[in-house]
């Protein structure tokens, strides 16, 4: 699929599989997710444009390349993609950070929206979304659905594992958005729980339940 990028480097299996361990404690389970939001980072912006500015070595003048142009917005979803958001603002300093809080029915699993911030304007950034978890889908749509509607253009999505079918969903409503996933699982579950998954990635990041 166009647009579509899964993980294979070693160390983000690795880290994924400690992730899945139910007996992985709260405070492996938040640095691991910020480790492996950094690793899936480092991939997604290897399109970063660069420009040649001149820098004065000890020895002489040069010419070298540093980014350039377009400024990047990290947008988590709450709560869980906060986990993500130090990972990538350790890349990109400068960064700015907008918020779209959206929590899931536990019936219908359609999302719900209760708070959404974005830095503005948000037309010239390259924005990264995160979310450790891509289900059905519907929490995905909806976050890239508000970014479009303020504006956003350029957008990248990072999911440390998704469901077949919330990849697909995803890819289907928004073919423009360059999606990357650590580990695609086997399915969702009646209660739209990803399959092996990790669990609610909300409460194992923020130690609630
Ligand atoms: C989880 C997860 C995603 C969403 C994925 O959040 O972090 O946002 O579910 O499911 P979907 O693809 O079916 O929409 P949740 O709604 O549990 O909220 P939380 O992060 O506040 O716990
Ligand atoms: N949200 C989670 O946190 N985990 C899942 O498996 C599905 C949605």
């Amino acid at each position: 699929m166009k647009n579509v990028f899964i993980m294979t480097h070693p160390l983000i299996q690795h880290k994924i599989s400690r992730l899945r361990d139910k007996n992985t404690g709260t405070n492996e389970f938040r640095a691991l997710v910020e480790e492996i939001a950094m690793l899936m980072g480092f991939e997604a912006l290897s399109d970063l444009p660069l420009e040649d500015v001149e820098v004065e070595t000890p020895i002489e003048t040069c010419m070298t390349p540093m980014i350039s142009g377009r400024k990047l917005a990290v947008v988590p979803i709450l709560r869980a993609g906060l986990g993500m958001v130090n990972g990538i603002t350790a890349l990109v300093p400068t960064a700015k950070v907008g918020h779209i809080g959206l929590y899931r029915d536990e019936t219908t699993h359609e999302p719900h929206e209760y708070y959404c911030k974005l830095p503005s304007p948000i037309s010239e950034r390259t924005i990264v979304v995160t979310d450790p978890m891509l289900a059905t889908g519907g929490s995905a749509v909806a976050a890239v659905n508000f970014i479009k509607e303020h504006g956003g253009k350029n957008i990248k999505f990072l999911s440390i594992i998704a469901a077949p079918e919330g990849l697909e969903k995803l890819h289907a409503v928004h073919p423009d958005v360059q999606i990357y996933v650590g580990h695609v699982d086997r399915a969702l579950n009646k209660d739209a729980y990803i399959c092996p998954g990790l669990g609610d990635a909300g409460d194992r990041i923020f130690g609630t339940k």
